[in-house]
């Protein structure tokens, strides 16, 4: 079944304070999207489709005929929307007809191996209609109210959910093309409309560059294992 690639870069990072958006803020020679989208270049995708900043879809572009190469084919660009979800929803305009799997990624997760897609598309191959790369929560985690504590929560029940997330197309189309609520994550969307969501093992190098140290986090890795 052919798979199609979501790679969800319109942000504009306002925690990361860079003064460019996210995704074109270099972590070595490359910017973060060209990391993450060698990749996802690893992955078999059909279809590779870059959400991008609407003042930005050409120099997307760019950078992705750089790594797709001889599959620039595979490549397509649109306009990204207010929020993340605008933007995914934007990305599933643009996926072709013949897909029939959809992987959804965060171009923030610039890092992340090509083993953890891997996981995600061998769980859809097993018959999952929505897969979720996920960490064990290693910190202590508290219910709080204000500054009270309220309770403490076992954390044995507990997961960071990653990208990429994987979906059987139909799922995820009919999910927002339903949706009214805006969901943190495309795996909160689906599940709302009461499909299950199967964990894959997720990967510690698929961390988000969120702030500042994360930034110097991605950098110090590659400076150290180029990626
Ligand atoms: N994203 C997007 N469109 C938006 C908002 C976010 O495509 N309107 C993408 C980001 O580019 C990023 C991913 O969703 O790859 C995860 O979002 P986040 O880390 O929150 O990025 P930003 O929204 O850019 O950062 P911030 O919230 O700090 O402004
Ligand atoms: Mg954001």
């Amino acid at each position: 079944p052919h798979t199609a690639v979501i790679v969800v870069a319109a942000g504009s990072g306002q925690r990361l304070g860079a003064g460019v958006p996210k995704a074109f803020v270099g972590l070595d020679t490359h910017t973060v999207l060209r990391h993450a989208l060698e990749g996802v270049f690893a992955a078999p995708a059909a279809q590779v489709v870059i959400v991008a900043p609407s003042d930005r879809v050409g120099d997307a572009l760019t950078e992705a005929r750089a790594v797709a190469g001889e599959r620039h084919d595979l490549v397509t660009v649109v306009a990204g929307g207010l929020s993340r979800q605008e933007s995914v929803a934007a990305g599933l305009q643009a996926v072709w007809p013949d897909v029939e799997r959809v992987l959804v990624h965060d171009a923030a997760r610039a890092l992340t191996p090509p083993e953890v897609f891997a996981r995600v598309i061998d769980a859809l191959t097993d018959g999952k209609d929505a897969v979720l790369p996920v960490l064990p929560v290693v910190d202590t985690v508290k219910r709080v109210s204000g500054d009270r504590v309220r309770e403490p929560i076992d954390r044995s029940e507990l997961a960071a959910a990653q990208t990429p997330q994987g979906f059987r197309r139909t799922i995820l189309d009919a999910a927002y093309a339903a949706a009214s609520a805006e969901h943190t994550d495309d795996a909160a969307l689906v599940q709302s409309t009461g499909t299950p969501v199967w964990t894959v093992p997720g990967d510690e190098r698929s961390f988000k560059i969120t702030t500042p140290g994360d930034l110097d986090r991605a950098r110090a890795l590659l400076a150290v294992a180029p990626v």
